[in-house]
């Protein structure tokens, strides 16, 4: 049985049913996503692609694709549309078979106003997540579920959807936290304080849910690997227009019910039921799940660049292939470069890989003439800087190299914005998404110079 199969003899049936991993109904044999290349519309092999639509299981045609402008923020696709995600941005296994989750950077999300047998009003429904709790900011929203059909802020209680991150009120520790986005607020427990009952989930897969009902809601969760579901909060709907509820029937992933769309976070599975699921139902699902045996698998391909190692980035574009990446200050570009140069010149083009300081399974690149400095994007543009501490600092100094797209070498791929690479035109290192072209994000990685 899957997911839906268990909330259907519970009397609670999936009205919306979306994964890029599994089917999540024994019987479903239809397609998970649709992908397309971010060059034109053909296949993915040697170039990227990126996810377009995330079917709905269901048969109600509740599908998610790219999410329109809306009252907060355009997103930065033609027509003001957010972005779509990279297709290989979460690769996972389950139960040893290679999938991939939808991995979600600040800017991206999918959206469907006009859905179908989703709850209105006060009426009852319940929905799970299965997301990465190791991939998340503080900002608004990474939401999964019900919200306005309008794309505009149109007041507390329109939305019921689960939110995962540490923008809420929060609970024990310092998060991320399971949640819930009710409409100009996030919530963890049953009013803007703080939920000491709420944990940190730090596991690499968590299972959020979020129900409610007339009166009534709750937010439970767990580690979607292993063990069993906790209840964080259950109880009177929050003051302040949250009851009864104005639910509108739209589905979000990825951002808040106006397109807030600054936060981050991967999904896997989840979906939406009619009526309100009775614990004893969520827990036969979160069994289903960790019987699903999800896993972290390897984020790099190609060429290993040894942890320790120290390296040089030779481009491989007919043009320039005696030019390698070298930064002058917080500026980077390719230059000319052989052992017979200066070794100041040779230093600035020599490169220490150390463990990724935003994630363990991908690299760093500390400048060897400015230790403390690395590698990292701002704004979509490449800069050699000092490490601040931060969170951000970190994931945007973090790559995970793949296979060169073209064929040999290394491409330079963001852990944190996984459509973007290291590339080179007309000399300066950029780091882009669309018209990648596969010789200008090719690197041959070989020695440092110094
Ligand atoms: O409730 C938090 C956010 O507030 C909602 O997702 C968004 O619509 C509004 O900006
Ligand atoms: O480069 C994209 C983003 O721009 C970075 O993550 C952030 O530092 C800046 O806002």
């Amino acid at each position: 049985a899957g997911p839906c199969d268990i909330y259907a003899s519970g009397g609670t049936p999936c009205v919306a049913a979306h994964s890029t991993t599994r089917a999540l109904f024994s019987a479903y044999s239809g397609s998970l996503y649709q992908i397309k290349r971010s060059s034109d519309d053909f296949f993915c092999a040697g170039t990227t692609c990126v996810i377009t639509t995330i079917f709905d299981q269901t048969g109600r045609s509740n599908h998610l694709t790219q999410a329109p402008p809306g009252g907060a923020a355009n997103g930065s696709d033609p027509n003001g549309f957010d972005n779509l995600a990279a297709a290989d941005g979460a690769p996972v296994t389950l139960n040893g078979n290679k999938a991939y989750g939808v991995f979600i950077p600040p800017g991206t999300g999918y959206r469907n106003d006009a859905t179908n047998g989703i709850a209105v009003g006060d009426a009852a429904e319940g929905m799970y997540a299965v997301f990465d709790g190791t991939h998340y900011n503080g900002n608004c929203c990474f939401d999964y579920g019900n919200a306005e059909t309008s794309v505009r802020d149109t007041g507390n209680g329109h939305m019921e959807a689960i939110y995962f991150g540490t923008g809420g009120p929060g609970g024990a520790g310092s998060g991320p936290w399971v949640g819930a986005d009710l409409e100009n607020g996030l919530f963890n427990g049953g009013n803007t304080a703080a939920n000491p009952k709420s944990p940190s989930l730090t596991s690499r897969f968590v299972t959020a849910v979020v129900k409610g009902e007339p009166g009534t809601w709750a937010i439970r969760g767990g580690n979607a690997a292993s063990g069993s579901l906790s209840t964080f909060f259950s109880g009177a709907r929050p003051s302040g227009g949250y009851n009864p509820m104005h639910k509108e029937g739209a589905l979000i992933l990825g951002i808040g019910g106006d397109n807030s769309d600054r936060a981050q976070g991967t999904f896997y599975e989840g979906v939406m039921t009619s009526g309100y699921p009775s614990d004893a139902t969520e827990n036969s699902v979160q069994a289903n799940i960790v019987a699903a045996v999800y896993a972290a698998t390897s984020l790099t391909s190609g060429p290993a660049i040894a942890v320790g190692s120290a390296v040089s980035f030779r481009a491989t574009t007919a043009c320039c292939t005696t030019r390698y990446i070298a930064h002058t200050g917080a500026t980077v570009s390719t230059q000319a470069v052989t052992s017979s140069d200066t070794q100041a010149l040779k230093l600035s083009a020599s490169w220490n890989v150390i463990t990724g300081l935003g994630n363990s399974a991908c690299v760093s690149f500390e400048s060897r003439d400015t230790p403390g400095s690395y590698i990292r994007h701002s704004n979509f543009q490449l800069f050699v800087n000092a490490n601040d501490g931060s969170k951000l600092f970190s994931e945007d100094a973090t790559w995970c190299p793949q296979a060169g797209l073209s064929g040999q070498g290394n491409s330079i791929r963001s852990w944190s914005y996984p459509a973007h690479y290291f590339r080179h035109f007309n000399g300066i290192l950029s780091f882009d998404a669309t018209w990648v072209f596969n010789d200008d994000v090719t690197w041959v990685v070989g020695p440092a110079f110094a």
